[in-house]
């Protein structure tokens, strides 16, 4: 397994390398300056440097976030911190040359690391990330950015001031397939992007087993207000990222519908959720979640005025296509010529049946797909590259080109999808709260 990452993470690299040596490629990479923090030629000059780091939240993730450690070879794990004892015992024995903590402050204070791995629930991102950044280190932090939208501003105010380099684990920036998908969207391979649908579907309830009831909220910390941002922030997060990135900018006006349609177990946060981004020339995005079915999966669908862009299958579609075969013109154009004669739906209307598009890959070769179904994550999913990339900033010092703002701006959505939902209004992105990256 390991060999694989470290693959992906090295052909990420290689088409890196291979964007600058071709004409366009510079500035196609400049459109996407985040992966400068993870050039080849800067790993290669570090040699047989180590970066020092310390892991605080050795749950799922963070045990996630070893397994991926243990393949990077610019990095090694000198401790891990976590009160909860199962979890804290199974990540040393992961990682055994790590020293366990039970408080990161102490971890911070006795080791000397040159950066740190935050996977701690929600609400706890921004106070720690605050705290390690004022220690000197450099931060690695779980998605969303933050629980709330002012610790959202004061963690991003603190990372400006600060000289040391802050990720936020959105790994679609670092994932192969995004990264080309994005590049042939840029290039106006599907023509203007007019509008995009986001979806994540699964079928499970989102707890997991307690020991005991009064750790209830400790393990499903996910299911609580207090803690998590429900489906929005655990979700939605990743997929909002990638329709700004896709077209540059913000969405101004929001609106959702939220409910606890399905699972009725004293849980806090909607499991069933429908929320409208506006941008202010009027494209939107769809995104919508449900976890009592799953029969849709998991998708990030561009929609062009030539083709649409099928994020998460690496695939895409285009309107008019001349390498559909032969035969499957012909039976499209008997279809077109049937329905044309219905009187009701007139000569102007067309089919619109998904059968009638090809899908074209967009990279060669087998790619692995999301089907989202995962609450840790995916195997190849970006995740391996943007953590091998902060080990490499935690030895150059570089800071990774807006990793945070696509961060902040994502979370910022998810945190206003709620408040729409809980207050059943339309809202304006509120000015207070608009950064200088991209425009509304
Ligand atoms: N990027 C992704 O695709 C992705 C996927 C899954 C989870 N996540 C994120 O990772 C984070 C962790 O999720 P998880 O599923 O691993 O949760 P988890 O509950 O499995 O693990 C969280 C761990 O943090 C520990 N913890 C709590 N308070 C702490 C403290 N003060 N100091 C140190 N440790 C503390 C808990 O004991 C627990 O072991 C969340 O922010 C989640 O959204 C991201």
């Amino acid at each position: 397994m390991n060999e694989n990452k470290e693959s992906v993470d090295l052909s990420l690299r290689g088409f890196i390398k291979s964007l600058l040596s071709v004409t366009g490629g510079a500035a196609l990479l400049s459109s996407m300056p985040w992966l400068l923090s993870c050039t080849p030629e800067k790993l290669q000059e570090l040699g047989k440097e180590k970066a020092r780091l310390g892991l605080i939240g050795s749950g799922s993730r963070g045990q996630y976030h070893i397994h991926n450690l243990l393949a990077i070879p610019h990095a090694d794990l000198v401790a891990i911190c976590d009160p909860y004892a199962p979890n804290r015992e199974a990540a040393l024995a992961l990682y055994p040359t790590a020293k366990g903590y039970e408080d990161y402050r102490q971890m911070l204070e006795k080791e000397q690391l040159d950066g740190v791995i935050i996977a701690t629930p929600l609400h706890l991102h921004a106070s720690i990330t605050l705290d390690a950044l004022a220690a000197g280190k450099h931060v690695f932090c779980e998605k969303a950015m933050t629980r709330t939208m002012d610790e959202c501003k004061a963690v991003y105010e603190a990372y400006k001031q600060s000289d040391r380099a802050l990720y936020f684990c959105m790994q679609r920036m670092y994932d192969e397939k995004y990264v080309k998908a994005m590049a042939m969207i840029h290039e106006g391979l599907i023509g203007d992007v007019v509008g995009m649908r986001c979806h994540w579907f699964r079928n499970a309830d989102w707890r997991r087993p307690v020991p005991s009831p009064d750790l209830e909220r400790w393990i499903n910390w996910r299911l609580y207000k207090e803690y998590s941002g429900g489906l929005m922030t655990e979700l939605a997060s990743h997929q909002l990222e990638v329709c700004n990135w896709a077209i540059g900018k913000v969405p101004s006006r929001i609106a959702g519908m939220g409910d606890i349609v399905f699972w009725k177990d004293g849980r806090e946060v909607y499991d069933s959720v429908n929320v409208i981004y506006q941008y202010a020339d009027g494209r939107k995005i769809n995104f919508e979640s449900l976890i009592s079915n799953k029969y849709n999966g998991m998708d990030e669908q561009i929609l062009g005025s030539k083709g649409t862009m099928d994020l998460s299958r690496g695939v895409y579609y285009l309107e008019e296509d001349d390498q559909i075969p032969g035969i499957r013109q012909l039976l499209d154009q008997v279809k077109t010529g049937v329905f044309a004669s219905i009187p009701t739906a007139g000569p102007s209307w067309r089919p619109e049946l998904q059968s009638a598009y090809v899908p074209h890959a967009v990279m060669k070769g087998s790619t692995s797909v999301n089907s989202g179904q995962s609450m840790v994550s995916s195997d190849h999913d970006g995740s391996d590259a943007i953590l091998s990339a902060f080990c490499q900033s935690c030895l150059t010092g570089e800071k990774a080109h807006d990793v945070v703002e696509e961060a902040y701006y994502s979370t910022l959505l998810c945190l206003l999808g709620n408040q729409a939902m809980e207050e059943g209004t339309v809202l304006d992105f509120p000015e207070a709260y608009k950064i200088p990256y991209l425009t509304f």
